[in-house]
């Protein structure tokens, strides 16, 4: 495993991270997710994301069940507030009242004292910016949190919370999760990466396999109990005709220079110096060991095949038309 530099900050992560959306406390059993956490710690990986709204808490339970016996120095741990949970007009959103009380819930549902990093799971435009800093500042002072950030903020948002933080002499924001993979780039290479070496701020990409697809496993149809057989709306969206012709096309080149096409996929993103983290979901340890091989793949990813990827997906947002 490799580690990088979370931004200027001087927390290092593992280049690949374990999240638990959709598998912890939903689609695996606590046995599976336990064995999965594990495995990633014994391969290095230092990184486990969660939030308070997956699986209406449960993904919290197990994770923090199956942390217990490691050392929690050696643990980067996350989660997130935004998205309703809790009963009421205040249950949601990123009011002083929200984040304290989701903290303090994810800390007890996880059985730890401290988060590592606490992350805004979105932009609540009902809430002055001011008082999310000023709240997210005291969880850092009250020692609940050590590093905050925000997920799936713009460039600019983020850049506004540097300044108010900076102006007040309150904690920053020091890292950001985006959605970022070979079919969702844009925002991250034009306004993300900019922002970030502006700020000094990490990244922490999710969903690099666009739910699975660009490992290659829906090319040939659907197969049974995948993420996307279970939900024919969502498998619209994400399964189209033109991105299932781009993954074979992207499988073929996998299968020429020797590494699966999850691994091509995962590589391609820690190619930019600016991502901290890739955030990966798994629901089987062969995924994981699968997706953990992208470390080792990343010397594969040569100027020559960096450029036939570009040709491939046709979508480079820095590109001059
Ligand atoms: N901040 C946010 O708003 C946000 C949003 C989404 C996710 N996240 C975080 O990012 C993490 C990863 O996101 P994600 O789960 O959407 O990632 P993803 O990599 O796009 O999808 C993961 C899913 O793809 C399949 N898969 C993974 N590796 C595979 C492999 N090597 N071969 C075949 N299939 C494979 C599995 O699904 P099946 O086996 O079920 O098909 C797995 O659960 C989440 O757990 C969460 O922590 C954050």
């Amino acid at each position: 495993m490799n580690y990088r530099r979370m931004g200027n900050t001087g927390l290092k992560l593992s280049e690949i991270a374990l999240g638990s959306w959709l598998t912890f406390g939903e689609q695996i059993d606590d046995r599976l997710a336990t064995d999965l956490l594990h495995i990633a710690y014994d391969h290095g990986v230092n990184y486990f994301d969660n939030a308070d709204v997956y699986a209406d808490g449960r993904a919290e339970e197990v994770m923090g069940a199956a942390i217990k016996d490691l050392p929690r120095e050696s643990l980067v741990i996350s989660s997130k507030v935004y998205w309703p949970t809790m009963k009421g007009v205040n249950g949601r959103g990123l009011s002083r009242k929200h984040i304290m009380e989701s903290c303090h819930a994810s800390l007890k549902r996880m059985g730890i004292d401290y988060l590592d990093l606490y992350f805004c799971h979105r932009y609540d435009p009902e809430t002055p910016l001011e008082e999310v800093v000023r709240t997210m500042d005291d969880l850092v002072h009250q020692g609940k949190v050590l590093y905050w950030g925000t997920s799936a903020w713009r460039g600019d948002q983020i850049g506004r919370a540097v300044g108010l933080a900076r102006q007040w002499g309150l904690y920053s924001p020091s890292v950001e999760q985006p959605h970022y993979s070979m079919f969702v780039r844009a925002r991250v290479e034009t306004s993300t990466v900019p922002a970030a070496e502006d700020h000094g701020y990490g990244i922490v990409t999710f969903s690099p396999l666009e739910h699975g697809v660009l490992s290659g496993k829906y090319n040939d149809g659907v197969p049974e109990g995948t993420r996307l057989s279970q939900d024919a709306e969502w498998a619209k969206k994400v399964l189209t005709e033109e991105r299932l012709a781009l993954s074979r096309e992207l499988g073929k080149l996998a299968a020429e220079i020797g590494v699966s096409q999850a691994q091509l996929a995962i590589a391609w993103l820690l190619r930019l110096p600016q991502i901290t983290s890739v955030i990966t979901g798994a629901s089987k340890i062969k995924h994981l060991e699968d997706n953990l091989g992208a470390v080792e793949m990343k010397e594969k990813l040569t100027p020559d095949v960096l450029e036939r990827i570009e040709t491939i997906l046709g979508n480079d947002p820095t590109a001059i038309r």
